[in-house]
């Protein structure tokens, strides 16, 4: 990467930032399938900071710049979103099984009913 790299590149931050906050949606669908047992693997890592990194992914989204020139509603969405994720973190933090799936559900929920409404996917076929 070259030294004058500007700060703001043409990257797609929204892009970006989706992509993180699957990885770690992701790991805490697993976590919740096992009931919120930290990672084997991966002792050092709570669930609980799981949550907290999701929390500021979204808290960083509705900072960026991309976020601001979108709808009021998608504005909204990720608010929820991280309202959702600090339920979560909160949930396993006072260790309440029932409240954290509650909290992921609604916080899947509302991946899906933000892409359903903001999220355009012109991915181009493979060729083969
Ligand atoms: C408030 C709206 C909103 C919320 C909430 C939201 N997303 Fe997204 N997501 C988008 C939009 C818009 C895109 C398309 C981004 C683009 O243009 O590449 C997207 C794209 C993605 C992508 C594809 C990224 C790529 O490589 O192109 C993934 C994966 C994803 N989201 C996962 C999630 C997950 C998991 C959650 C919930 C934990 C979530 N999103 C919550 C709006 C949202």
């Amino acid at each position: 990467m070259p030294a004058n790299f500007p700060a703001l590149a043409p990257t797609r931050p929204l892009t970006e930032a989706m992509v993180q906050i699957d990885t770690r949606h992701g790991r805490l669908v697993a976590l919740g399938k096992t009931g919120w047992k930290r990672h084997a693997a991966d002792p050092d890592r709570a669930p609980e900071d799981e949550a907290l990194q999701l929390r500021e992914l979204f808290s960083e989204l509705q900072r960026t710049p991309e976020s601001d020139g979108r709808p009021a509603g998608f504005r909204e969405g990720v608010r929820g979103a991280g309202q959702n994720a600090k339920a979560l973190e909160d949930a396993l933090r006072a260790h309440d099984p029932q409240a954290a799936d509650a909290a992921l559900h609604r916080l899947t929920a509302g991946c899906a009913s933000c892409h359903a409404k903001y999220r355009n996917v012109p991915l181009p076929a493979p060729r083969s």
